[in-house]
């Protein structure tokens, strides 16, 4: 059955270099209220490895002041079925002093790909993924680890860590899991009103019209226009951001770049959703 565990010194002893030659570890970390997309990893990461190791962890380095961590949805009840049912071995679950018992000042800092999209109004925020994703990479020491395309930006931003950082981590790409009508699953999917609910598809359907008229040779400009206003349009959602970039590089223009990002964060009453699409140049 899964194990739980709560302290780092337990689980690094479980999973000593000894302990764990010629098997592979896939790692899965997560902020809980599991889904689907959450599970599409569990999935994945089990095909690739012998053993796979989930952690559940909201991440106080990674909530700005006024942002949602204190009322971010939790249910480790619930979280520790789907896991096991999910064919997860280790469920990791420290407590916010456990992975920060003290502070010696020490900054772990992205770069300009921070300063892109969520960057803008979520200022420190990628500080604090990376801050949670180095620590949780030595404590489980995994052979690969996986992230989901739907929060785009975090999965560049640590592609571009391992890469730079010789962290000896694989880094694999995830796609984007939907509910039937388009709507990305989210966690935060719960704190839409029934009517914003509704509305919410027009996020991705929005997307798609952009994409569309991307590959018809409209201008960057023009494609974030009108993706913005469909989704004014179409909802009550308030535009935080759209965005059309090279993909990892999160920059305006890239010669080399074969592959962008149209991305969008819209805000809600209570909450604020993300999507994005990624798209081809052939
Ligand atoms: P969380 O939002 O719980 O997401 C955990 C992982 O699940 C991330 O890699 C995310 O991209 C992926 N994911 C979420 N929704 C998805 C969907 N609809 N389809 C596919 N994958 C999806 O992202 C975080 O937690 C945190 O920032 C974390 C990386 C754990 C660091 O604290």
């Amino acid at each position: 059955g899964m194990k739980i565990v709560h302290s780092i010194e337990v689980l690094q002893h479980m999973l000593n270099r000894d302990e764990r030659i010629g098997r592979t570890v896939g790692f899965v970390p997560t902020m809980g209220f599991l889904h689907e997309g959450h599970l599409a990893l569990v999935e994945q990461a089990r095909t690739q490895n012998d053993l796979v190791v989930m952690s559940i962890f909201v991440n106080p380095a990674q909530f700005g002041p006024g942002e949602d961590f204190e009322a971010y949805p939790r249910d480790i009840e619930r979280d520790s079925r789907l896991a096991a049912e999910a064919g997860v071995d280790v469920l990791f679950m420290p407590t916010p002093e456990e992975m920060y018992p003290q502070d010696g000042g020490i900054r772990i800092l992205p770069g300009p790909q921070a300063t892109a999209l969520c960057g803008a109004s979520r200022p420190g925020h990628f500080d604090g993924v990376l801050k949670v994703i180095l620590k949780l990479f030595n404590i489980v020491d995994p052979d690969r680890a996986y992230f989901g395309m739907k929060d785009a930006q975090q999965l560049a931003i640590i592609e571009t860590f391992v890469r730079d950082y010789n962290l000896r981590t694989a880094i694999v790409r995830v796609p984007t899991v939907r509910e039937p009508d388009g709507l990305a699953k989210s966690s935060r999917n719960v704190n839409l009103s029934e009517k914003e609910r509704e509305e919410a598809p027009v996020i991705q359907q929005a997307l798609q019209k952009g994409a569309a008229l991307f590959h018809t040779g409209a201008s960057a400009e023009q494609v974030e226009k009108e993706v913005a206003q469909y989704i004014t349009e179409h909802s009550s959602g308030r535009i935080d951001y759209v965005s059309l970039l090279a993909y990892p590089e999160l920059t305006t223009s890239s010669e080399t770049s074969r592959e962008w990002i149209l991305a969008c964060a819209v805000k809600f009453e209570k909450t604020r959703l993300i999507d994005n699409s990624i798209l081809s140049v052939f």
